[in-house]
């Protein structure tokens, strides 16, 4: 599947969907064509980004299901969404754009580019109950994280760093990608890095190597 199609996959129903950082639009043309929202919005930061989603959404815009904001994250919406898709960011923007709003939306579904373990943190600090947290790839490596704004999830230090469903139930493409950081890391070893960097190096690298065991026959 590819990383848009995943991220579809994970949109919930919702009664107000909101597509921050909406760029093309796909995500909300989805949620709209398949009943997944009663109305939704579109919101991007860049008022370039966000006409390439009202020229695809462009009936629905006109008959008042789909309606554009271009603002910085959440800011310009004139209402709470219930469900907030924030995808293609990374993830110290996600956790900027969440926390100013008053509280966490009632559903979110993430796709943080990099810094996962940031978002995650956050979430569980804030005491959202996170459903999904998958590593997925699609050419590239991809973490999603969906859940509810409430209902708390108490996540362990190996969690936060690499996602529970990825330890519970391991997929392939997490494999994957765990093989590739470890030889990321075995290389820069190699290339001789020293003294503390080179302990820190080693101890990731020592990590990764036993999550690839673990998980390894479970896939
Ligand atoms: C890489 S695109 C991702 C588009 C789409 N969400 C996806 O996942 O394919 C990132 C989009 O986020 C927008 N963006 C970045 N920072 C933003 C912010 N603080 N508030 C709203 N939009 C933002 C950019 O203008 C760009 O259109």
């Amino acid at each position: 599947m590819g990383r848009i199609e995943v991220i579809c996959a994970h949109i919930p129903k919702s009664r107000v969907f909101a597509d921050i950082g909406c760029d093309h639009g796909y995500c909300t043309q989805y949620a709209l064509a398949h009943g997944l929202c009663e109305r939704a919005y579109i919101s991007d930061i860049s008022a370039a980004c966000l006409k390439k989603a009202e020229e695809l959404l462009g009936a629905e815009i006109a008959a008042g299901r789909c309606v554009p904001v271009c603002a910085d994250g959440m800011d310009g919406l004139p209402e709470p969404p219930d469900c907030v898709l924030i995808a293609g960011m990374g993830g110290e923007e996600i956790v900027s754009i969440l926390s100013r709003a008053a509280r966490l939306p009632a559903r979110f579904v993430l796709q943080p580019m990099k810094n996962a373990e940031k978002v995650r943190a956050f979430l569980v600090a804030r005491g959202a109950r996170i459903g999904t947290d998958i590593t997925f790839r699609d050419g590239k490596f991809y973490d999603l994280i969906a859940g509810e704004g409430e209902g708390g999830t108490q996540y362990s230090a190996f969690e936060l760093r690499y996602g529970r469903d990825n330890l519970l139930s391991p997929s392939r493409d997490f494999l994957q990608k765990i093989e590739k950081d470890a030889a990321t890391l075995r290389a820069a070893l190699l290339a001789g890095a020293e003294g503390v960097r080179r302990e820190k190096l080693r101890a990731r690298l020592h990590e990764l190597e036993a999550i690839a065991d673990a998980i390894e026959e479970r896939i």
